[in-house]
C-alpha cells in the first residue's frame, strides 16, 4: 500500500491545549499509532544540553539526529506512551521546561527541522497515525484527510501544566510558566520556517472552556465526518 494512503490525523497547537492527550487517547480509541512529534525536538534538545553543544549548531544537531537512540514504548499502564532515550526511561526528564525551551530554540532552526522530516513520516504505518505538534498538517503530513488545530488562552494553559507538575510532585510558579508559556508561543509563531500555524484545512477548537471528556467528544465527530468521507 502506499505510505500516501495510509490514513492520517493531525493534531496541531500550542502547548497546554490538550494536543498530547487528545491524540492519545484518539490513538488507542481507533488502534492506531501515535506519535508524539515534540518528543523528537525534546530529545535532540536534551543530548545537545548533555553534551553542551550551543543550541544553535546545526551542523551537530544534524549529527545527534542522524543517530538519534529513540524509542517509544507503551509500558506500565499503557495510558502515557514513554520514551526511552538510549535505552532508558527518560519521559520525565523530556517533559521538563528546561527541555521544552531548548526543544522550541532548535526547532527554529531549517536544517534541524529538514534532518527530522523522514523519521516524522516513517512513523506512518497502518492501519492509521495521529500525531500531535506544530507543524504535522502544514508540512510533514499536508495530505492529511483529517487536521484539528487546537487553541486555549494562555492562562488556561498555564494553569494546566501548574497542576500536572504539581500532581507530579514537582514545584512551580504559576506566573513564570505563564511567562514561559507566551514566550514559547512567540518563538514558535514567528520562526521563518515552519512557524505554527493551522492548515488551511485544519478544523480548530478552543479548548479552554472544555474538559478533556468535552474535547475528545468534538474530536471524534470531526474524525468521523472526516474519515467517512476520505
Ligand atoms: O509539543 P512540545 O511542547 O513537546 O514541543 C516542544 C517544542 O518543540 C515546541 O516549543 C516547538 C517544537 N516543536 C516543533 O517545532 N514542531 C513540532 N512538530 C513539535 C514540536
Amino acid at each position: 500500500m502506499l505510505n500516501q494512503k495510509i490514513p492520517v490525523i493531525t493534531i496541531d497547537g500550542p502547548g497546554g491545549t490538550g494536543k498530547g492527550t487528545i491524540g492519545m487517547r484518539l490513538a488507542q480509541h481507533l488502534g492506531w499509532h501515535f506519535l508524539d512529534s515534540g518528543m523528537l525536538y525534546r530529545a535532540v534538545a536534551k543530548q545537545a544540553l548533555q553534551k553542551n553543544l550551543p543550541l544553535d549548531d546545526a551542523a551537530q544537531l544534524i549529527c545527534l539526529i542522524a543517530e538519534l537512540p529513540i524509542e517509544f514504548r507503551a509500558d506500565g499502564d499503557g495510558v502515557e506512551t514513554q520514551v526511552y532515550l538510549d535505552g532508558e526511561n527518560q519521559t520525565d526528564q523530556l517533559r521538563t521546561e528546561a527541555c521544552g525551551n531548548a526543544a522550541s530554540k532548535i526547532a527554529a532552526l531549517s536544517e534541524v527541522r529538514d534532518a527530522l522530516l523522514d523519521l516524522q513520516r516513517s512513523y506512518r504505518k497502518l492501519p492509521g497515525l495521529v500525531t500531535d505538534g506544530r507543524d504535522m498538517g502544514t508540512i510533514i503530513f499536508p495530505d492529511a484527510p483529517c487536521k484539528i488545530f487546537l487553541t486555549a488562552k494562555p492562562e488556561v494553559r498555564a494553569q494546566r501544566r501548574y497542576h500536572q507538575l504539581k500532581n507530579k510532585g514537582l514545584d512551580a510558579s504559576l506566573s513564570g510558566l505563564l511567562n514561559e508559556i507566551v514566550a514559547r508561543d512567540q518563538r514558535d509563531q514567528n520562526r521563518h520556517v515552519a512557524p505554527l500555524q493551522p492548515a488551511l484545512d485544519a478544523i480548530t477548537l478552543d479548548t479552554s472552556d472544555d474538559s478533556v471528556d468535552e474535547v475528545f467528544a468534538k474530536v471524534l465527530r470531526i474524525v468521523d465526518k472526516a474519515l467517512a468521507l476520505s
